[in-house]
């Protein structure tokens, strides 16, 4: 909770943008509602996340509620580097927030992704890009897909014009599924990181060079869980997207119907030694 975190997180500030004149592509963990949430975010860091976000937060809520501000966001001392992500549609109250969470973050997102992604007409993205640049943002992330796109290839080479025709830091999203595909597609758009959400969640081992979740990551995720009170909703999806590749469909259906901490903890640890 907030209010305990703050002695402990508030000497820490890094400047994240530091980390892209590093000499490697970034490897970002992305805001992701329900489970970019901090027992995550210390799971992927085990396994060479350089950057985490937390899930999209309501600044309007933030703002006024006590509540929803501890509900929403938790951080702890080595949860950094972290950026908050906020979704607002005043300046006012997009600042009144960053302000609250200033002392536990190293940087502030508005989601502008939600539905609009790239543009159409690339110029008009490119336009908007320039416009974010010239009000002082530190780096930009593009998920390379236009609105009406869902499952179709990630556009890439829109990706690397917007890249070219900016100063600041383009972190590049969309399918990333591996390391080796993290690479890529650092060479293909030049960009200068890689953020990925889907691929972290079937595979939190991804960015350290696994091709699929390794049994130590899920004995780290349940670790990690009970060690923060995971509610078992989240415990239990997370394991279920982790296991997805290594289960068969027999498995998932007695797996993914247990309803308690105890039973997922008995399965795992018969079938799995975890
Ligand atoms: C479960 C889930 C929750 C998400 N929540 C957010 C969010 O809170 N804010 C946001 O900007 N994008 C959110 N996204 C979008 C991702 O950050 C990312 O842009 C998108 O999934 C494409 O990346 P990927 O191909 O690596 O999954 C979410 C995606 C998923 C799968």
């Amino acid at each position: 909770m907030i209010s305990d975190a703050i002695e402990t997180t508030q000497c820490q500030r890094k400047d994240p943008v530091d980390l892209f004149h590093s000499g490697h592509f970034v490897k970002i963990c992305a805001p992701m509602v329900r489970y970019s949430k901090l027992a995550f975010r210390t799971l992927v860091r085990k396994y060479n996340c350089d950057l985490c976000y937390t899930p999209m937060i309501i600044a309007a809520d933030f703002v006024r509620s006590v509540k929803a501000r501890d509900s929403e966001f938790t951080t702890s001392k080595g949860d950094r580097p972290l950026i908050v992500q906020f979704a607002a549609n005043e300046a006012q109250v997009l600042s009144d927030a960053a302000r609250i969470v200033c002392p536990f973050a190293d940087g502030i997102d508005l989601n502008c992704g939600c539905p609009q992604r790239i543009h159409d007409d690339l110029k008009r993205t490119v336009d908007l890009c320039r416009k974010a640049e010239a009000t002082g943002v530190s780096w930009i992330t593009v998920h390379g897909r236009n609105v009406e796109e869902r499952h179709q290839p990630v556009h890439y080479d829109a990706i690397k014009i917007i890249k070219q025709n900016l100063s600041i830091p383009i972190v590049a999203n969309g399918d990333v599924k591996t390391l080796k595909d993290a690479e890529n597609i650092h060479h293909m758009t030049g960009t200068d990181g890689v953020m990925v959400a889907r691929g972290l969640l079937a595979n939190p081992a991804m960015f350290a060079g696994y091709e699929e979740t390794p049994l130590k990551c899920i004995q780290d995720w349940v670790d990690i869980a009970l060690e923060h009170g995971t509610p078992f909703t989240c415990f239990h999806h997370h394991l279920m997207y982790m296991m997805e590749r290594i289960t068969s469909k027999q498995e998932k259906r007695v797996f993914n119907v247990l309803s308690s901490t105890s039973a997922v903890l008995d399965y795992v640890n018969d079938h799995y030694g975890v």
